[in-house]
Parts: C-alpha cells; structure tokens; sequence
C-alpha cells in the first residue's frame, strides 16, 4: 500500500510501528533531519487549516525537506479546468509525496490512483488518519498499552475523526464507545460500524454505539470530542446543531461517570461552551495541546514510513 488513504486498510501491526516511529522521531528528532532531504510534499488544501499545515510543513523542514502549500481555489483542477487525473499524474512528475485536505474522499481515492507518488489523507468527509495517529500516540504516552483502555467519543459521530478513532481504537484491541443523537446524519457511518466489530474481534477490543453520553462515559479512560460544526457544515445549521449536541457536551457532570483521571482530547480547533465546556479543555484532565503537538511527530512518521526513508 503505498498511501495513508484510511487507518481500514492499515494493519495494527503496521500503525503499531509508525506509532513507535513517532516516538523515536519524538525523542531525538535531529536523528531524522537529513532524512528528507531533496525531497518534496506537495499539500493540497480545499479546506482551512492551522494544526495539519504547520506539522507537515514544519515537518519537512526539521527533516530537510520542503513543502509546497496548495490551495485548490488558486489552481487549475479547482477552477474545473484540469481534471484530478492530469493534475497529479503531472504533480507526481514534480514531488516525492503528496498530501491532500479535501471534502469529498473519492477524489482523494482517484488522487491516489492516478498519482504515482505515495498520496496521504489529510482530512476528507470519510476520515482524518493523521489526527487519530496522533491521538493514539499521545494515549500511549500518558498510559502506556492502549490495548484494553477504554476510549468513550461523545458528539457528532457521523465525522471523520469518529471514524478513523473508532478504526484505529479497535485496530489496536481498545474498547470504543461513541454517543451520538439518534439518526444517520448523527451517528458514526453504519458501514464503519460494523467493520469495526471486525477488528474489534480481532483484537480483543470492542466496539459500542449509544444514544447515552453517560453509558458511552463510564469508566473510560479517555474522553474525546470533536466539533459540532466541521468545515463543511453550513453556519445556517449552528443553532439547531448546537440545541441537538448540548446533551452531549463534555463537562464536568459527564466527566464524572469516566475513571477519575480520565483524559480529555479534541483534535482542535475547539469551541468553549459548546462541544466542551471552558473548565474540561483548559482543565488538569486535558491534554489537548499535547495532542496537538504530536501530529508534528506523527506525520514526520507517516512520511517517513510512506517513503520508506528511515
Ligand atoms: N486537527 C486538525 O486537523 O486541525 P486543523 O484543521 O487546524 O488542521
Ligand atoms: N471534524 C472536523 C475535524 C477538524 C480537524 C472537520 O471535519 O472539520
């Protein structure tokens, strides 16, 4: 597999070592800043970013290389003039790596296909690997084994961080319980679902999807939320998602059901007072900026594995 499409067609056994990767780049990052060297990322963004920018970019540079910030209003295939497969069969002719942030996952599957360079999911409707390996390299920092922890999701569940948490949770035999309101505008994708269970078999992990933020809640080790309105979500539907959602702010009340030195994530940006309150993210149980920290060490990881240039 020469791209990070999802975490589905990942193996444990191979985010296990990428995830031990992270660590060493973590550890002695001057060991890896040659490792890039003469080599280029070209980033294609269709959306906004702050945190996946600034860690494969600064990324590139520790380890010697350069990167390319593209957004797609300023080029020929998102003005419709050149289509996705010309644009990267010429764009693979160019750079060693290509990343992509779009909103709809069959272009980047059809990127994948017609680039012949290694192509990397930096968020699309279906998933966000990148965040999820950072997220589970931070787990790991704070507990050790993420076999057996318990990793309780509360919020929007028909979401890409959902998604790829609840892959990569199970991948790696965690128990992963998602609260959702009701219907499939709300709830993780039932196609993800249920291939979760597969690999919740495997693994010796488990995987729960509930209406309860307190059942999803109980006794968890780690509490994660994402926002209510992703970058794709239309601000004419904030209010009413917003009054849909409340039930499923993390706060101190639903803080309460988890183990007593729960984690709290988000994978940022985050909205006080809304998917959580002010007192839970800049709290003692947080440890949102340490998340956001290891996505530099984590997509220096993935480009490294993908490349295959350690
Ligand atoms: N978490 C994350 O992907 O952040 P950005 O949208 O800022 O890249
Ligand atoms: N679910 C969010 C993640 C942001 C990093 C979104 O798609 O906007």
């Amino acid at each position: 597999m020469k791209d990070l499409i999802t975490l589905r067609d990942w193996s444990g056994d191979r985010i296990g070592r990428v995830l031990q990767l992270a660590a060493d780049v973590k550890k002695d990052p001057s060991a890896f800043k040659e490792a890039m060297a003469q080599r280029t990322l070209l980033m294609i963004f269709e959306k906004p970013s702050l945190r996946t920018r600034l860690s494969f970019e600064a990324g590139m540079t520790q380890m010697g290389g350069h990167a390319i910030y593209y957004h797609t209003g300023n080029s020929p295939m998102g003005s419709g003039k050149e289509s996705i497969s010309d644009s990267m069969r010429a764009a693979s002719r160019f750079v060693d790596l290509i990343m992509a942030r779009l909103f709809k996952h069959r272009d980047l599957l059809e990127m994948a296909s017609e680039a012949t360079v290694p192509v990397i999911n930096a968020l699309t409707d279906d998933s966000h690997p990148c965040q999820i390996l950072a997220d589970l390299l931070s787990i790991q920092e704070k507990r050790g084994d993420l076999n057996g922890l318990k990793l309780a999701y509360v919020g929007d569940g028909f979401n890409n961080v959902t998604h790829s948490l609840m892959t990569g949770g199970t991948k790696l035999g965690m128990h992963v319980a998602v609260a959702s309101p009701p219907g499939e505008s709300f709830m993780p994708r039932a196609d993800v679902t249920e291939g979760c269970h597969g690999f919740a078999e495997k693994s010796g992990g488990s995987i729960l999807v509930t209406e309860s933020a307190e059942e999803a809640v109980l006794d968890a080790d780690v509490i994660y939320t994402d926002s209510w309105m992703s970058y794709h979500i239309p601000e004419d539907q904030e209010a009413e998602r917003i009054a849909l959602f409340m039930p499923y702010q993390v706060n101190q009340a639903l803080l309460a059901h988890a183990k007593p030195d729960a984690l709290f994530m988000n994978c940022l940006p985050a909205r006080r007072g809304c998917e959580q309150t002010a007192e839970v993210i800049d709290g003692p149980q947080s440890i949102v900026f340490d998340q956001a920290e290891n996505r530099l060490h984590a997509q220096k990881a993935v480009m490294l594995d993908l490349l295959s240039a350690t």
